[in-house]
């Protein structure tokens, strides 16, 4: 354990070191070198965006009525992502360095030098880069030679050869791996419609697997090229996308503050510069300690127009409508979408989590995350490993907990190396047999991760305590 302060400077590197060491994240395929921009996730890891994903399939799902779930396959037919403009429009402006062979994002290399060119032309892109580059500041951040390629765009699709032998692969029948989930979603429309009747408003939402040939996916697991989306579509009518615009926008910013993000640490970001069919777009953008203390995009919020069904409709030739049975009109509905990143906001927990506790002798590291969300809820021991009558009520004792909440057992080493690992992944309750849980009926001491403190309770009253106190 380091004894350095929690600084923003050395906070990314602490949260990376923990979540490997910890069995949170790991590289993918490390034994072969690694794969950049993609990860593992491991024990805790699945537990905790399994917890995110549920807390959000909940508010989503769960607690509305008007709300479907939907679980669309990676694969789509190609000629989808030609409609979404996704084909010929999703590119990066990518730059090399001739040294190094270093890639970089010619947009953010501009956003460095203050310059703003998110979602601008190449042309553009390249007439600043000279400038830049003809006042000696254009300059490989990795080896700092000045010998950078001008910008050329660099489509974000991953291409397969799914479905057909690689040699009869087209332009026009190449299968793509989703760029973003909301595809499916589309395409779903009319099946849920038809067999679910929904009247507008409704929306569609689905948790999964997405995929980008980032040009940069350097940031831990901020970007990556394999990625989880939670994407909800609300298809309506267009006289009401204002009012409802305004109520998600609200609805996504609440959800942030009832899981613990302090609003302090959130803020919105306006979008000038639009997409060709969006009206409005505004990102929730977290505060990242550990990006030397830098608002970054965790969910955009999207006005979409009736964009997406209108081209689908088009491609495909099916008519894409809906029959207002009260004004007796026909239309397309508007979309009105909330995305975020499921890994992303996983690093939001845990940068907003990792606590260091310097006033003992030794400092201590815990994830404060909200109980609801920790991976283990309540990890029980024995006092001593070498006391059968201690081992085998701790065992008792966990395998009733285990019943209703995620539980660890642990009777390796110290009692104060075991507090240390679950405070290290989080587990908010510490429940210990001693001696006088056998010896007295004293029941059990349960300690709590943030304060340290430990209190008595009766073994036959730990599960309501528990429920009580893990909302
Ligand atoms: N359907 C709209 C859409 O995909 P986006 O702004 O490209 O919009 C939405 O992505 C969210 O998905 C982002 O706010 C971010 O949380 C997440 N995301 C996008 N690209 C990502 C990447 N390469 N790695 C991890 N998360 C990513």
């Amino acid at each position: 354990m380091t004894n350095k302060p929690n600084t923003e400077e050395t906070k990314m590197e602490k949260i990376v070191s923990l979540t490997k060491r910890r069995g949170f994240v790991y590289p993918s395929s490390e034994i072969y070198g690694g794969v950049s921009g993609v990860y593992d996730y491991g024990h805790y890891g699945i537990l905790l965006k399994e917890n995110i994903k549920n807390l959000w399939l909940k508010s989503m799902i769960q607690m509305r009525d008007d709300i479907y779930g939907l679980d669309s396959a990676i694969f789509m037919h190609a000629q989808a992502w030609v409609a979404s403009g996704h084909v010929d429009g999703f590119n990066d402006p990518q730059v090399d360095c001739k040294n190094c062979k270093a890639r970089f994002r010619a947009d953010h290399i501009l956003e460095d030098h203050g310059i703003n060119a998110d979602k601008m032309p190449i042309e553009f892109i390249n007439e600043k880069l000279d400038e830049l580059r003809k006042a000696k500041k254009l300059k490989c951040s990795n080896c700092g030679s000045t010998d950078l390629t001008p910008a050329k765009t660099f489509s974000l699709m991953v291409k397969s050869n799914f479905g057909s032998p690689v040699d009869t692969i087209t332009d026009e029948n190449v299968m793509y791996l989703r760029p973003e989930t909301c595809g499916g979603i589309y395409l779903e429309y009319k099946n849920t419609l038809d067999t679910l009747h929904p009247k507008l408003p409704f929306g569609i939402a689905q948790v999964g697997k997405a995929f980008r040939n980032e040009i940069a996916a350097r940031q831990f697991i901020f970007r990556t090229r394999e990625f989880e989306q939670m994407e909800m579509q609300y298809f309506h009518d267009p006289k009401d996308t204002k009012e409802l615009y305004e109520m998600w926008k609200q609805i996504r910013w609440n959800w942030y503050i009832e899981n613990g993000i302090p609003k302090e640490k959130l803020r919105f970001f306006k979008h000038e510069k639009l997409a060709h069919y969006a009206s409005e777009a505004f990102d929730i953008e977290y505060n990242f300690g550990f990006f030397g203390d830098s608002f970054k995009e965790v969910e955009g919020i999207h006005a979409r127009g009736d964009w997406d069904l209108s081209q689908h409709s088009k491609f495909s030739g099916v008519t894409l409508d809906y029959y207002d049975e009260e004004t007796k009109k026909r239309f397309i509905p508007h979309i009105l979408e909330t995305s975020a990143g499921l890994a992303r906001m996983m690093l939001m927990f845990l940068d907003n989590a990792y606590t260091e506790d310097l006033s003992g002798e030794e400092p201590r590291v815990y994830l404060k995350l909200p109980p609801n969300l920790a991976p283990v809820k309540v990890a029980v021991f024995p006092l001593l490993k070498n006391k059968p009558e201690l081992v085998a009520k701790a065992k008792e004792i966990f395998n009733f907990l285990r019943q209703d909440f995620m539980c660890e057992f642990d009777d390796n080493g110290n009692i104060g190396k075991r507090y240390r690992r679950q405070d290290e992944i989080g587990t908010p309750y510490c429940v210990t047999v001693d001696f006088d849980t056998i010896e007295k009926g004293a029941g059990v001491t349960v300690r709590d991760r943030d304060t340290g403190k430990q209190e008595r309770v009766k073994i036959e009253e730990l599960t309501k305590y528990m429920e009580g106190a893990i909302t």
